[in-house]
């Protein structure tokens, strides 16, 4: 049975839901290996549009086990109103598994990111993700969902470092947060609703599934150019997010993985700052932009449009160690006009290839006629001749079979190859 690992290829929000969705149908287990709710990401199946920020996608298949790993930074209460919503839409939550070593996003988190200067220049999302993680890797002032399980002692540290950190917070950004008793408050029920879902030992459910053949899918959040080491930095979210810290994360070895399904949008997009080569600042920008409903799902900030560029995806497949590619949105690309693909003359395979250099990546540009409305083609064969010599183009280019195409939003249109 497959161990797969669905990363994104790009500054995120590449769709990877609806793909983690398709795998996720026939997963025995489902693990949300990164990130916050600083992601999210809609789904559109039977149970209408769902938008997820912290649940795995395969909380929809009721026969999969879903875990949100150590990786994760878990607001609480924001997860408990995923929960809710979910629960509102009759989406049982009896498989929701939490890892006790994950750690909590605290409201003093959210007020640093909001009061740091230096947080909206890097454009964050303002969820308190970053600061979070700054506190894990300080090793000071971090609690874990595992401290949820003894009341008397959360409460009192939680208290102590309040006061530290309001006084720090009032004293270096003049920023107020909360008063204790509010946050207590919204803790305590958070906490009641959480408990039931801590497991003591998620790796040994891993290692239980692994040993007897399972269907294991590991989800990654946000997209290879925002991974701490291998992305834009400083333009980056704070974690890793490649299928290597996926692994890491899981527990599961990359002797195991099977496929690593790498997603990217036929075009790019970013949100917040930071370079982007290929980046349309024309009306066709605006018109990819309102196509594509390229609006934020966590933010609901206006995301940068611009052309698919070669060279980036081809290094975010070599770190991932991609072995296949889902392409998403294909359908919107066709409806302009015009279609520019970026591909790289002056970068090959074997050249040496350097982030510190993205801003001379301005490459040279193959162009295509727009191939039209796409939504009712089901099979490779029925796309028109336009849209299989731009897939073919990026396949020779990437070398890397493109496996799937995403034709819509809803769950039906996609083509399998
Ligand atoms: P943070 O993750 O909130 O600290 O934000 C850091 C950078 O990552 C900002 O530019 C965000 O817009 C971007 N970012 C974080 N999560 C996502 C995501 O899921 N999709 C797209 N951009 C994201």
């Amino acid at each position: 049975m497959p161990t797969t690992v669905v990363v994104g290829l790009q500054w995120g929000d590449e769709g990877k839901r609806k793909i983690i969705d398709l795998f996720a149908q026939r997963a025995d287990v489902v693990i949300r290996c990164n990130g916050g709710n600083n992601a999210g990401g809609t789904i559109v199946n039977g149970h209408g549009e769902v938008i997820l920020h912290l649940i795995p996608a395969g909380i929809l298949n009721p026969a999969a086990l879903c875990i949100i790993e150590r990786g994760v930074t878990i607001h609480p209460p924001s997860l408990v109103e995923e929960m809710e919503l979910l629960e509102s839409r009759n989406v049982s939550l009896k498989q929701l598994k939490i890892s006790p070593y994950a750690h909590l996003v605290m409201p003093w988190h959210i007020a640093e990111d909001r009061g740091q200067e230096i947080m909206a220049i890097r454009g964050t999302t303002l969820r308190g993700i970053g600061p979070c993680y700054q506190d894990k890797a300080g090793r000071r002032d971090a609690l874990r969902v595992g401290d949820l399980w003894n009341k008397r002692r959360f409460f009192t540290f939680l208290e102590s470092i309040w006061r530290k950190k309001a006084r720090e917070l009032a004293g270096n950004y003049g920023v107020t947060m909360e008063d204790f008793s509010t946050i207590r408050i919204q803790y305590a029920e958070a906490r009641e609703r959480l408990l039931p879902h801590i497991e003591q030992d998620p790796q040994r459910l891993i290692r239980k599934a692994l040993e007897k053949n399972r269907e294991i899918l590991l989800e990654v959040a946000h997209g290879l150019l925002l991974d701490m080491d291998y992305g834009t930095y400083p333009y980056v979210t704070a974690c890793n997010t490649t299928s290597a810290a996926a692994c890491h994360i899981a527990g599961v070895s990359p002797r195991e993985v099977t496929k690593i399904v790498g997603v990217a949008k036929a075009y790019l997009t970013r949100v917040g700052p930071g370079p982007f080569p290929t980046e349309l600042h024309s009306e066709q920008g605006s018109r990819l932009r309102e196509l594509g409903k390229e609006y934020g799902a966590t933010t609901g900030r206006p995301r940068r449009c611009g052309w698919l560029h070669l060279p980036l995806l081809q290094y975010a497949c070599r770190v991932n160690h991609v072995t296949e590619i889902a392409l998403t949105k294909l359908d919107i690309l066709g409806l302009l006009p015009a279609v520019r693909l970026g591909v790289g003359a002056k970068y090959r395979n074997d050249d040496p290839f350097s982030l510190w250099r993205i801003d001379e990546m301005a490459p040279c540009y193959q162009e295509y006629e727009g191939w039209g409305s796409i939504s009712e083609c089901n099979f490779r064969d029925e796309l028109p001749a336009e849209a299989i010599r731009y897939l073919n183009a990026i396949q020779e280019n990437i070398t890397r079979p493109i496996n799937y195409i995403s034709t819509g939003s809803e769950r039906k249109r996609i083509i399998v190859f």
